[in-house]
């Protein structure tokens, strides 16, 4: 087996406030299994032997990252975060392309996806490197419905060919740099990096991820990140 190169750099989007948590502070910093959220996000991707470094957006001035005390042993540069997840993933991007080539593939991860697993961090570095990128995703098991405003059913969607999205979302740093800054410059707000890189022509791939890397946003979000936590634990990661 050649030993994996260290050639990926990722960005971690942190400078949200989590209002769906309703939570004193942002959801991010809260505890998962007695350690911040965003602290087992982070060493899942610094852990990856394909990641060389990692740009963290944070809150101006944000009062709880200084009080963590976190020193990985890889290269962490921290950049204040905008008014959006695109405006902060931007901000990382811009000062990622100061430090390396344009042409590095770029890892943009959610800070409250904490069970990022080694697996699915080599698949989606595998894949060939080119202008469209690629992502984590799950095919649609749910059956889906549409509804008014007053809840009720209008529609069942047709779930074939339908999938939900993850991160990380694998995208040449050139490419992704343009394409969010063409969306922003445009007044638009792509929710993923994907969108951004649809809209400006490409066509991501996605790659079929694990149903466990979920993401933390409402309370109930929390007893199932820690049971996933001891599953993934009880598997030796
Ligand atoms: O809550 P939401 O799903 O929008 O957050 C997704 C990710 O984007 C989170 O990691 C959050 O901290 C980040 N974000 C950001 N800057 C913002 C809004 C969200 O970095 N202004």
């Amino acid at each position: 087996m050649p030993t994996p190169v260290a050639d990926h750099w990722a960005i971690v989007p942190a400078a949200g406030i989590g209002a769906r948590m309703g939570a004193a502070y942002p959801k991010q910093y809260l505890p998962l299994a007695g350690r911040p959220v965003l602290l087992h996000t982070l060493d899942r991707l610094l852990i990856s032997p394909r990641v060389a470094g990692l740009v963290l957006a944070l809150r101006e001035d944000d009062p709880y990252w200084p009080t963590l005390g976190y020193a990985p042993d890889k290269p962490l540069l921290i950049v204040t975060g905008g008014d959006s997840r695109a405006a902060s993933v931007l901000a990382g991007l811009e000062h990622l392309a100061g430090h390396t080539a344009p042409y590095t593939p770029v890892l943009v991860h959610d800070a409250v996806r904490p069970l990022l697993h080694p697996a699915d961090i080599e698949r989606l570095c595998d894949e060939p490197l080119d202008a469209d990128g690629c992502l984590l995703a799950t095919p649609l098991t749910d059956t889906v419905k549409r509804a008014d405003a007053a809840g009720r059913i209008t529609q069942t969607v047709p779930r074939d060919g339908l999938w939900t999205v993850q991160t990380p979302q694998r995208f040449r740093l050139d490419v992704l740099r343009a394409a969010l800054s063409d969306a922003l410059a445009a007044g638009r707000e792509p929710t993923d990096e994907a969108q951004a890189m649809e809209h400006a022509g490409y066509r991501p791939r996605l790659v079929a991820g694990r149903r466990d890397n979920v993401k933390i946003t409402v309370p109930q979000d929390l007893p199932l990140g820690e049971c996933l936590l001891a599953a993934q634990a009880g598997e030796g990661v």
